[in-house]
């Protein structure tokens, strides 16, 4: 599947399909960019997909280096992005060249980082591997590294030339990465597209058993959804909220939580429960908008109950979003399947009364 990302003079392509990360060098090529390239990834997925990454790149004429940078979020700091300043600058990178990102979401985030930097911005090519960065964090040129207060809070805009999607490298994934994941893409169909989210639910327990055909069907349609909301928003400014549906509350459980209880994902499908029956107290969405929601998160293992939730905490938690504006936090709700509104000003007795309600 061939997903265009149209931006005018940013346009770029998405290219869904298992076996990709052995085609690398090959797409590298037809965008006619200088022959010196590097490869950013961590340990891991390094010795799992670098070999093949590399192998096609060098097939195609580049002359390609790996640069290592720590696992997970780790890899987002300062130092890690002066570090592959230091090693882009040794190997002679120069303007033409290209940074690739091999990895999940946090490698992907601190190469764009260091692309969109390094001389004022190189050529950067996203090969992600987790099913999160698959279907979310590669497309749409948001780059960032942690400040050791806030997360994602020092960043650029850079778009990919080229997003290289392998759906068969996610099956190497641990089942809770996996997973995480998966909250993603029942996100998009939730506020997106009705008819995805059916395919979704009809399709869950292939998708769980990781059935290459159809993990290649919902991670093509789910990166289609993203990239339709980028092309309509590239910078965030109103359209792109709706990406953030169950994650203003999904967000500060796990902030309130220290980032070590929930994986992202789960957070977020506990945030979908949340602002599902948000919806529903504010009079916007029926009982089986709310019950089709649960139903399909549980469906694909994710939580929808969680016990010994620190109400107070994630009432604070919410109240520092940084998507704030002039003090409002803006909630996306889902007034039914495929549809959101974006609502300021909810009640905080209906924040409280629906953190409570998690309990089971
Ligand atoms: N830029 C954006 O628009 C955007 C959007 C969402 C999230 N993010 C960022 O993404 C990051 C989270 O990304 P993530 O969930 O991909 O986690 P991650 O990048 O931290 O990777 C998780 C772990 O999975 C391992 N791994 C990756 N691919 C694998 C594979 N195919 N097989 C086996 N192991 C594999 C990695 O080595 C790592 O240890 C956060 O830093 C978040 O801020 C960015
Ligand atoms: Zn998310």
């Amino acid at each position: 599947m061939i997903i265009n990302v149209n931006l005018g003079l940013r346009s770029y392509r998405i290219i869904v399909e298992s076996g990709a990360v052995a085609t690398v060098g090959a797409h590298l090529r037809e965008l006619g960019v200088g022959s010196r390239a590097a490869l950013v990834s961590d340990a891991a997925i390094g010795s799992l997909y670098g070999k093949t990454v590399v192998r096609s790149l060098e097939g195609a004429g580049f002359s390609v280096a790996l640069v290592e940078v720590p696992e997970g979020e780790a890899a987002k700091t300062l130092a890690v992005a002066g570090q592959c300043w230091n090693e882009l600058l040794a190997l002679g990178l120069d303007r033409t060249s290209t940074v690739l990102a091999l990895g999940g979401g946090a490698v992907g985030d601190v190469a764009g980082f260091v692309a969109a930097t390094y001389m004022r911005g190189v050529n950067f090519v996203q090969v992600p591997t987790t099913v999160l960065a698959q279907v979310d964090a590669s497309i749409g040129g948001k780059t960032a590294i942690d400040h050791p207060n806030a997360k994602n809070l020092i960043g650029a805009f850079h778009q990919p030339r080229l997003v290289l999607v392998d759906p068969a490298v996610v099956r190497s994934l641990p089942e809770r990465e996996y997973r995480s994941g998966v909250a993603e893409i029942v996100k998009h169909g939730i506020v997106l597209d009705a008819d995805y989210f059916a395919e979704v639910e009809r399709d869950a327990a292939a998708l769980c058993a990781r059935d290459l055909p159809v993990v290649e069907r919902i991670i093509g349609g789910s990166c289609r959804l993203k990239a339709s909301v980028v092309e309509r928003d590239e910078r965030e400014s109103e359209l792109r909220h709706v990406l953030n549906y169950g994650h203003t509350i999904g967000h500060a459980l796990e902030a309130a939580t220290g980032y070590a209880r929930f994986a992202h994902g789960e957070a977020v499908a506990l945030g979908i429960v949340a602002e599902a029956r948000l919806a529903r107290r504010l009079g916007l969405a029926s009982d089986d908008t709310v019950a089709r929601q649960e139903r399909l998160l549980a469906a694909v293992g994710l939580p929808v109950t969680a016990e010994a939730i620190d109400t107070d905490a994630v009432v604070a938690a919410i109240g520092r979003d940084k998507k704030a504006r002039d003090g409002r936090v803006p909630f996306v709700l889902a007034p039914r399947i495929g549809a959101f509104r974006l609502v300021f000003d909810v009640p905080a007795a209906d924040i409280r009364a629906v953190l409570a309600g998690l309990a089971a």
